[in-house]
C-alpha cells in the first residue's frame, strides 16, 4: 500500500518542554536520563517498548514500533520548561521523593542543569500554590510574547531541530469555556483585555500554537481544548491533545469497565476513593481544582457503558469519586474502589481494588510516548486535535459533538491503526475469515 502521507525524518535534536517541573515531570526526565544510558528501564512506555503486528497472523511481521514508525530517540531529546519555583530539576526530584537517591544521584548533573525559567502564574487559578518565579507584564498578550521568546530562545541556545510540550503543570480551578474561547479574534481581544477566563495554562498553549509546538495537555483544566485553540492548531497545522494522564484509578477502570460490558454484566455502584500526599494532592485539596479533576474521572464509565443503551445494566449507576490529601503517603498514593455488580437473574457481586500505586511512575511513560507521538504527527503533517492519542488520557479531546472513546482496548486499537495507516500497512479489523477461506 502507498504511505498517504510523507514522514519527514526525526534529524536533529528535539527539545521537550515541560510548563510544570514537579513529580512527573521531574520522574519522567530522570527516566529518561537512566535510559539512554542504560541504567534504568522505559517500562510502560509504548515507544520504546510496544510491538505492532503487521499483516496477517501467519506473516509474522511485528517489528517494535521504535522500528516500525520514525520517532525521536532518547539520545536526541533536551528537556526544560517553566516552574514558579526555582528549583533545577535535580532539586525538584529531591523535593518530590518519587525516585530513588540511588537513581537519582546517577544523573545529577545532567538535572542539575536543567533549570526552570520563570513561569506565567497569576494564582487565582491555582490557590494553593505560591512561588516568585515568576514573569511580569502589564497583559496577557505580553505574557503570551514572552512564552514565546522564551520557546525561541530555548530552542537557539540548544540547537534545537524541533520543539513539542507537554503541560505537566498544577491542576487549575475548573471553569467551563466562555465566549473570549470561541475564536480565535476574540481571544487574542482578551489576551489584550486580561480576561479573568483565560487561565496560565492556556497562555502556554497559545504561545506554542504561535510557535508551531505541538501541546499535549496532562491536567484536567481545558488548557488547549477549546475553539479558539482548536482553530489556531489546525490553520497553524499544529497536534494538540489533551486532557489528563490516564494514570492509577481511571486506568483501572477503562481496563475493567469494559470487560463487564463486554459480558453484560450489570452494575449498580463504583466508588473511588484514594489517599495521596504529593503537592498534586495538595492542590487538588482545593474543592475548585477538585472540580476539573472530578470532571475529567467521572465520564468515564458513562461512555464505556452506555447508559442509555443498556438501561437495564447500566441506567442507575451510582458512581462517586473522592480524593484525599493525606501527606505520610507522598507520591505513593493508594487507590480503593468498591464495585457493586449484579449478574444471572439480577444476583448481586462485589469486586474490591486495593491499587498502592505511584502516581508519577505510571505518569512519566505517557508524557515520553505524547511528547514523541506529537512530534511525529506534526513531521506527518497532521494538525488540530489528534485523536487517536486518547489511550493516554481520562478525557480525550475530540471533534466537536463527537463523544470520546474512552474504552482503553479501542483506544489502542486506534492508535495502532493511525500508525498503521501513517505507514501505509493494511488496518488490522480483526475478522480474521481469511484463515478459513
Ligand atoms: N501523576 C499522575 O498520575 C497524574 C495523572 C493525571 C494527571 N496528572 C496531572 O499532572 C500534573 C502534574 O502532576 P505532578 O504530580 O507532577 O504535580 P506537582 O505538583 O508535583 O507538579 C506540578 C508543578 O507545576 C508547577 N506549576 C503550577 N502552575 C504553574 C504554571 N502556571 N507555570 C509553571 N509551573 C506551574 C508547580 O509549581 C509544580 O512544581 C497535575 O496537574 C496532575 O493533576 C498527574
Amino acid at each position: 500500500m502507498k504511505r498517504p502521507v510523507q514522514i519527514q525524518k526525526p534529524e536533529g535534536k528535539l527539545g521537550i518542554l515541560l510548563p510544570g517541573m514537579g513529580a512527573v515531570a521531574t520522574t519522567f526526565i530522570a527516566g529518561c536520563l537512566l535510559a539512554r544510558r542504560n541504567l534504568g528501564r522505559p517500562i510502560g512506555s509504548l515507544t520504546q517498548m510496544g510491538t505492532i503486528r503487521l499483516g496477517k497472523r501467519t506473516d509474522q511481521r511485528t517489528p517494535k514500533i521504535n522500528d516500525f514508525v520514525p520517532l525521536a530517540q532518547l539520545d536526541q531529546l533536551v528537556f526544560g520548561g517553566w516552574d514558579l519555583f526555582e528549583d533545577n530539576a535535580y532539586e525538584s526530584a529531591t523535593n518530590a521523593a518519587v525516585l530513588e537517591r540511588h537513581h537519582l544521584e546517577l544523573v545529577k548533573d545532567e538535572m542539575s542543569a536543567i533549570k526552570p525559567m520563570p513561569a506565567v502564574f497569576y494564582p487565582e487559578y491555582v490557590k494553593r500554590l505560591h512561588g516568585t518565579h515568576v514573569k511580569t507584564a502589564p497583559t496577557k498578550a505580553d505574557m503570551v510574547q514572552l512564552v514565546r521568546e522564551d520557546i525561541r530562545r530555548f530552542k537557539k541556545d540548544n540547537d534545537l531541530a524541533r520543539a513539542v510540550a507537554v503541560w505537566c503543570g498544577s491542576t487549575e480551578i475548573y471553569f467551563p469555556p466562555t465566549e473570549v474561547h470561541a475564536t480565535i479574534e476574540s481571544f487574542e481581544k482578551g489576551l489584550l483585555a486580561n480576561d479573568t477566563a483565560i487561565s496560565n495554562s492556556q497562555i502556554y498553549a497559545w504561545a506554542c500554537l504561535l510557535e508551531g509546538v505541538p501541546y499535549a495537555n496532562g491536567a484536567p483544566n481545558l488548557s488547549v481544548d477549546f475553539p479558539a485553540a482548536w482553530d489556531l492548531a489546525r490553520e497553524r497545522q499544529v497536534p494538540i491533545s489533551g486532557k489528563d494522564f490516564k494514570t492509577g484509578q481511571t486506568l483501572m477502570k477503562t481496563i475493567i469497565a469494559p470487560g463487564l460490558k463486554a459480558r453484560m454484566l450489570g452494575l449498580s455502584g463504583w466508588f473511588s476513593t484514594n489517599i495521596l500526599g504529593n503537592r498534586d494532592g495538595e492542590v487538588l485539596d482545593d474543592p475548585d481544582s477538585f472540580k476539573s479533576k472530578e470532571v475529567s474521572k467521572l465520564g468515564v464509565l458513562e461512555y464505556i457503558l452506555q447508559p442509555s443503551v443498556y438501561a437495564e445494566l447500566y441506567g442507575k449507576i451510582f458512581h462517586k469519586v473522592r480524593i484525599e490529601y493525606y501527606p505520610p503517603r507522598g507520591d505513593a498514593k493508594e487507590g480503593w474502589d468498591n464495585l457493586d455488580i449484579f449478574g444471572w437473574l439480577g444476583y448481586p457481586m462485589q469486586i474490591k481494588i486495593d491499587f498502592l500505586c505511584r502516581d508519577s511512575i505510571l505518569a512519566a511513560p505517557i508524557v515520553l510516548d505524547l511528547a514523541l507521538f506529537s512530534d511525529l504527527a506534526a513531521r506527518a503533517g497532521f494538525g488540530g486535535t489528534q485523536e487517536w492519542l486518547s489511550f493516554y488520557y481520562k478525557s480525550p479531546m475530540t471533534a466537536p459533538d463527537l463523544y470520546p472513546e474512552h474504552d482503553l482496548f479501542i483506544q489502542s486499537m486506534k492508535l495502532k491503526n493511525t500508525l498503521r495507516w501513517m505507514m501505509g500497512e493494511e488496518l488490522i479489523t480483526h475478522l480474521g475469515s481469511e484463515y478459513y477461506d
